[in-house]
């Protein structure tokens, strides 16, 4: 990658200090025209980044060079493009309404929806669902439980209210099952592989608690169990019954799974016609990313800025700052999307790379950020990208001020303050990038988590790596497994661990 001209010429570019320096950048002509953007119900202003027309005009060579046209299609065409499982990626096409994906899935959820609902199905103590707790942890819950937030402050047709389980830990089990009803409460396990332990610790612990329950008679035709996984064979052969098991397929992968099975929270938190709205806002995005040229196209501009900071300006963070409480969850999702998808250092070849790829994903509601780390943005030495994301359907004063305090910041950040005491004053040419959402309809979520797809998708072809697999999270789970083995059977003699870890061991086991 480094080898290729086009490479090379941004590197020598990225050299130019007047490059990162805002205030020289502002005097070129028509800056703002030429660095927002809209589509649909997104704004994307990219006027606040060390960048130029021409830096941006390389990086979309550089994406050409990629042959990130060719990706697009292949991704869109269900080639394999997760080369290490040899799967399609197949999240978008749950999303368009043309592909028969899209109607069987939304079929399948609105069904069992729909039995709940009426009553149809009732829970193991034979009562009306109520309150759903989605047992599941990374893709299983990072999605549904961001877009859960995110909608059900908006009216739907028939609210049940749904709770999240993720991390084993006793005690949230045990403030769980203060807080729910446990008579009206269906637990879904939602694991795509259903073999990951700490949802299955939780999943075991849960039943054991209802099994201590007077009432609780579990039946083929009333459960208080469900799962969603693409590994139905297990599910069952964990006592789920058959109707109360969605399935979806093993090319969703995990962080890309919220439009599919994974998605039923959300489908009984906020209604059936937000979920199609949701899926809709996807598509157009997916529409938006596959046909509009990269010189316009949201998700494609969005990486190309995060490559040219990572791998030429050299910055290895990102943040991200959500301006609205329902996006709150955004950071963490956007988390594992980008860091579990890029965070690789092996291309698709197998071979060992000489570039970064994921920088370091952090970030939180804006406003309770400003109060914990934009010190250091404002006055810390190193810069980083940062996207603020503001909501323009506001009705509250409330709502105004968090705007206001967005924009304040970005202003802020690139023209700083000087003071006649320097160590009050700040240096300013701080880069930023603003969204701005039309509003947060279920359509507008949609297609802002679309874009993050895409720009992950994108930088992956740029970085040439696989970003639909994660490896690496493998190691750390296999050694937990065999301290515990090792534990148990009393043989922590034979285990080969360093004297820290061995030390930490006995630490816990005396
Ligand atoms: O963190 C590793 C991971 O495999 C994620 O990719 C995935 O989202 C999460 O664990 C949960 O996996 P599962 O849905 O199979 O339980």
């Amino acid at each position: 990658m480094r080898n290729n001209p086009i490479w090379q010429d941004l590197a020598t570019h990225a050299q130019n200090p007047q490059l990162k320096d805002l205030g020289f950048l502002w005097q070129q002509a028509d800056r703002l025209e030429n660095l927002t953007f809209e589509s649909e119900n997104i704004f994307l202003d990219l006027s606040k980044n060390w960048i130029d027309d021409d830096v941006l005009s390389q990086l979309c060579e550089l994406a050409t060079h990629a042959k990130l046209k060719p990706a697009i299609e292949n991704l869109f065409n269900a080639a394999v493009v997760n080369t290490t499982d040899q799967l399609a990626a197949t999240h978008t096409t749950l999303r368009d309404p043309q592909h028969p994906n899209h109607k069987n899935n939304t079929a399948l959820l609105f069904d069992l929806a729909d039995a709940v609902h009426s009553g149809q199905i009732k829970t193991a103590f034979g009562k009306q669902v109520k309150q759903l707790v989605n047992i599941g942890i990374g893709g299983s819950y990072l999605g549904p439980r961001l877009v859960v937030e995110a909608l059900t402050e908006l009216q739907s047709e028939s609210q049940i209210t749904v709770y999240f389980a993720a991390s084993v830990d006793d005690s949230l089990i045990n403030q769980l099952f203060q807080s729910i009803d446990i008579e009206h409460c269906l637990f879904c396990i939602s694991s795509k592989s259903f073999s990951t332990v700490e949802t299955l610790m939780n999943a075991t612990a849960i039943q054991n608690k209802l099994e201590q329950i007077a009432g609780y008679q579990p039946t083929t035709a009333q459960s208080s169990l469900m799962a969603i996984t693409a590994n139905q064979s297990r599910a069952t052969q964990a006592g789920i019954p058959e109707h109360m098991v969605l399935p979806f397929d093993a090319s969703i992968g995990g962080r890309f799974s919220l439009w599919s099975a994974i998605g039923f929270p959300i489908v009984l938190a906020a209604g059936k016609s937000q979920f199609r709205e949701l899926l809709h806002g996807a598509h157009t995005m997916d529409e938006h990313f596959r046909h509009q040229p990269f010189e316009r196209n949201i998700p494609v501009l969005m990486a190309l800025i995060s490559i040219w900071y990572r791998n030429f300006i050299g910055l290895s963070a990102y943040s991200c700052l959500p301006y609205d409480a329902r996006l709150r969850s955004l950071p963490k999702w956007l988390q594992q999307l980008m860091m579990e998808s890029t965070g690789k250092m092996h291309n698709v070849q197998g071979d060992v790379i000489n570039y970064p790829t994921t920088p370091w994903v952090f970030g939180d509601h804006g406003q309770l950020s400003q109060h914990a780390f934009f010190q250091a943005f404002h006055q810390g030495v190193d810069a980083l990208p940062l996207d603020f994301i503001g909501v323009l359907e506001h009705n509250s004063p409330a709502q105004d001020f968090l705007l206001y305090n967005m924009i304040a910041q970005g202003a802020a950040l690139m023209q700083g303050k000087e003071e006649d005491h320097s160590m009050k004053g700040c240096p300013g040419n701080k880069p930023s990038t603003t969204l701005l959402l039309k509003d947060l309809s279920a359509e507008s979520v949609g297609q802002l988590l679309a874009m993050y797809e895409h720009m992950i998708y994108t930088q992956s072809v740029i970085w040439n790596i696989n970003c639909f697999d994660q490896p690496g999270v493998e190691l750390g789970k296999s050694i937990a497994r065999d301290i515990q083995e090792h534990v148990e059977n009393n043989t922590l003699n034979e285990v080969a661990l360093d004297p820290s870890t061995m030390a930490l061991i006995k630490k816990v086991t005396e």
